[in-house]
């Protein structure tokens, strides 16, 4: 420990030509491995537009061969961080400790000068947003089998995160993107420690950060409440997705049927909600089960925040270890009645400022972000906020 601050002591960013030696000295004390930039490049042909396989608000993400003949995705942070290599290293020492089945595993990391580089275990099928809900151009057959087995481990990883980790993490962009699938269509929740590794000065990333708009709960959209709670939200969003296999928000239907969740209300009220089931499985399905999925997805987006479910309650009640049919269903906080109030900007993509990306242990309330614009329904949001960190 002595050893570990006397060498976070001096400034690391400005002494580049010391990191490999660094890297040695610190591999030895974290527990993470350290990729040297020169290894990640030979892995990826030097970072080839070939081995490209994504770009997010994080940066792009290449796919690449390690030493040891391990596939990767290796994702460059887009922006030069001036975040220490201490806190950066700390943050993803936790990360790297947690493990589970339905999460992505990080291999280590590069911090080389202002290199910062996430090293991941690399998954063969893509995410849901590029497959289930890509519009038709994917050979994988999503049954209802693979379907429930999909939303189940979501909410299994998601409740690790929320209940079994301390201190709790909070994904902050629970979405079809963020759910990437093995070779045996098993999901992984990707990036749920990002929010905490980027400072607040990589403006790039913070409409990533702050969450993409039809799974945003409307608490934290309008008062910056950032809270399990609306992880719940997105989650419940993205379980209406995957069983209707249609994204949250789709401008070229008519304008009742545009938003996933007001839809999914209507059909309840009117008792038609298995209409909505994705017309793919040719009504190959379990009705009494997708309707309860439906109806989980519902509790989860209430407007009122206290009455949704917790994660280790939704896998119960997606299992069906708890009966659902005798809960009062709230209407959803719908994300058209926030448009209409709360929207001013339309540009496609707001321009992010700044980000926060506190966390509390033990308390459901994280920091306090607000809203100072927002796109159209497709665009991600701006906030603004200092940066305060309470551990
Ligand atoms: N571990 C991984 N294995 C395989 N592909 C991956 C992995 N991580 C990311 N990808 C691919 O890279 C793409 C971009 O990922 P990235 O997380 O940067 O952006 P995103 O999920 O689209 O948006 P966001 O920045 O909000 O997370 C993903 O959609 C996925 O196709
Ligand atoms: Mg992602």
């Amino acid at each position: 420990m002595t050893c570990f601050s006397c060498l976070f002591g001096r400034n690391l960013d400005s002494a580049t030509q010391r990191t490999a030696e660094l890297d040695d000295e610190l591999s030895g004390i974290l527990n993470i491995t350290l990729y040297t930039h020169r290894e990640l490049r030979i892995a990826t042909k030097d970072f080839s537009p070939t081995n490209k396989i994504g770009e997010g608000g994080f940066g792009s993400v290449y796919k690449g061969k390690l030493k040891n003949g391990h596939m990767a995705a290796i994702k460059v942070l887009s922006t030069e961080s001036r975040q220490g290599v201490r806190e950066f290293l700390t943050e993803i020492q936790v990360i790297s400790e947690i493990e589970h089945e339905n999460l992505v595993k990080l291999y280590g990391c590069c911090v080389e000068g202002n290199h910062r580089i996430l090293v991941y275990n690399y998954l063969e099928n893509n995410s849901l947003a590029k497959t289930l809900l890509g519009g038709g151009h994917c050979n994988i057959h999503f049954s209802w089998r693979t379907r429930t087995k999909i939303c189940i481990g979501v909410a299994r990883g998601l409740a690790y995160l929320h209940e079994e980790v301390r201190p709790h993490i909070i994904h902050r962009d629970i979405k079809a993107s963020n759910i990437l699938l093995d070779k045996d269509l098993t999901p992984k929740i990707s990036d749920f420690g990002l929010a905490k590794l980027i400072p607040p000065n990589m403006t790039q990333v913070s409409t990533r950060v702050a969450g993409t708009i039809g799974y945003l709960a409307p608490e934290y959209a309008v008062r910056g409440q950032v809270t399990r709670r609306a992880d719940i939200y997105s989650f419940g969003v993205l379980l209406i997705e995957i069983v209707s296999g249609r994204c949250n928000t789709n401008s070229r239907l008519p304008v009742e049927e545009q938003y996933l969740l007001e839809r999914t209300w209507q059909l309840y009220e009117r008792r038609e909600l298995l209409g909505l089931v994705d017309t793919a499985l040719n009504g190959n399905f379990d009705a009494q089960q997708a309707c309860r999925f439906f109806k989980i997805g519902l509790l989860c987006t209430q407007e009122d925040q206290k009455l949704r479910p917790s994660m280790s309650t939704v896998v119960k009640m997606l299992t069906g270890e708890i009966d659902i049919d005798d809960k009062i269903i709230t209407k959803p906080g719908l994300i058209s009645d926030f448009l209409d109030l709360k929207v001013r900007s339309t540009a496609p993509k707001a321009k992010a400022e700044s980000i926060s990306t506190s966390y509390n242990s033990g308390s459901d309330n994280l920091d306090n972000t607000s809203l100072t614009s927002a796109g159209s329904s497709q665009a991600t949001m701006t906030f603004t906020s200092p940066f305060t960190r309470s551990m």
